[in-house]
């Protein structure tokens, strides 16, 4: 019926999908889906056989790449053997991805608790620290996102929380370590110095809030969605020694950063923290199948050991989950995934750098791995960002068609422009992507000409 119209195939999915469909994050109205079909490695192709170059990893999750055919061999193969057990069960794919993880997790998580999705494993890592401490506040940061469940919003700090609220109790903010914005920074700091003031402003909050009231400090251990703000060196250590001094729980959020996304297999190997708690998922299964994790140390684990965990899920410890994990555990390793993100994050790295010093609209580029964020300002003097605080504008959505139409997707909002390209990107595909990157750039540059 499409095609008799002159219909694409593409359009004609997308027509009947939204006769039936309900999106996530969007007025129905205004969703613009592609109609994906398949994908291999950085790449994926549309009903209408468009290729577009996978900028954002889909949702910053498929580390591995599209397509890998270890993990879909490893879904059909659990399939086959047992497609199903209740999460009370032990199952062979439980007891062997527990021993693998452990070998790749921080010392001393090694324990794993699992559940579907970043954001119930943020929720149940605030439980539990709620249980083992005995106090309720969770100190978390404004430029935060650790998921949509209501708990999990509580926990978020951007604008996506506002409609959710009135949400979960005892959620206190501090202030993000970023150096380009932060009112907390002074022209001319070192990273010690800055550093000081950031843990300076938390150790006050906990003061006017009681720190015997405190369970946990939270953070993305490098900040993912609102703009790859990476952690100057000593503040994760900082923040450690204040939990320690204080008898509070240190929960990284590594739903992002983790399974080699920053060059390192956790955000925190950078700076050798070890958290008390570690949440993780996306990488974690590579996004083939939904599964998260809560991995908790011994002061945790053993709290539980004779205290009951009120909390799971009927797909907790799901086993064709479990599998995708496991294999997408050892492609990583198989094929140095992560050390091929700390090459290529240096690559990243310096074309972000040529980036800035090329287009005028770029106020910062950050980047750790390959994780990394463009910020476009209409000024580099006063900073003043390119699209609002709560998204839109003209100038943003622009950059994204262009983008889209050459075969690039990727993350864009409010003044930010994300570049998350799987684990396997080569060197040449790097560069290939990001010169078309640099052509949209120009929208922004004569947008503020
Ligand atoms: C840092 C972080 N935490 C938590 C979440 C929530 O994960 P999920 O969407 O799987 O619930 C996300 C998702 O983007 C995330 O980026």
């Amino acid at each position: 019926m499409f095609a008799e119209q002159g219909i694409s195939a593409g359009a004609a999915w997308i027509a009947r999908a939204k006769a039936h469909n309900f999106f996530s994050w969007s007025a129905q109205d205004a969703i613009n889906p592609i109609a994906m079909v398949r994908g291999e490695g950085c790449y994926f192709w549309d009903a209408d056989g468009k290729r577009y170059f996978d900028l954002n990893s889909q949702s910053m999750c498929m580390n591995i790449g599209h397509g890998e055919r270890r993990v879909i061999d490893a879904i059909k193969a659990q399939a086959e053997e047992l497609a199903y057990a209740g999460p009370g069960m032990v199952t062979r794919v439980r007891v062997e991805l527990g021993e693998a993880l452990a070998t790749v997790t921080p010392p001393g998580l090694e324990h794993f608790f699992y559940g579907t999705g970043g954001a119930d494993a943020n929720e149940n890592a605030v439980k539990m620290a709620r249980a083992v401490t005995g106090r309720h506040k969770i100190l978390a940061r404004y430029r935060s996102y650790h998921g949509a469940t209501y708990g999990a919003m509580s926990l978020t700090g951007d604008q996506r929380r506002w409609a959710s609220e009135p949400g979960m109790a005892g959620v206190v903010r501090y202030y993000d370590p970023y150096k380009y914005r932060s009112l907390l920074y002074r022209e001319g700091d070192s990273d010690g110095e800055f550093t000081a003031r950031c843990l300076a402003q938390i150790e006050e909050t906990l003061m006017f809030e009681g720190p015997h009231t405190v369970a946990a400090i939270l953070m993305e251990t490098v900040t993912g969605t609102n703009g790859v703000i990476v952690p100057p060196d000593g503040y994760l250590q900082g923040v450690r020694a204040l939990c320690d001094r204080y008898g509070i729980l240190l929960i990284c959020d590594e739903v992002m950063t983790g399974f080699g996304r920053t060059g390192a297999w956790f955000g925190v190997d950078h700076w050798g923290v070890v958290p008390d708690m570690i949440t993780m998922a996306k990488g974690l299964t590579s996004a083939y199948l939904p599964l998260s994790t809560v991995a908790v140390n011994a002061r945790v684990f053993d709290h539980f050991r004779t205290h009951v965990f009120y909390g799971g899920l009927t797909y907790s410890a799901h086993p064709i989950c479990l599998a995708a994990a496991l294999a997408t555990l050892r492609v990583i390793q198989e094929d140095d995934l992560v050390g091929n993100a700390a090459a290529m994050g240096r690559v990243l790295a310096d074309l972000l750098d040529e980036l800035k010093a090329e287009h005028p609209a770029i106020g910062d580029v950050r980047s750790i791995g390959l994780l990394g964020c463009i910020e476009l300002v209409k000024n580099r003097e006063s900073k003043e960002p390119l699209a609002p605080y709560t998204g839109g504008g003209e100038v943003m959505p622009k950059l994204a068609a262009y983008l889209r139409e050459h075969g690039v997707y990727t993350y864009v909002w409010r003044n930010l422009l994300h570049t998350n390209p799987p684990l396997c990107v080569t060197e040449e595909q790097l560069r290939a992507v990001m010169a078309i990157v640099n052509d949209a750039l120009m929208i922004a540059d004569s947008a503020i000409a």
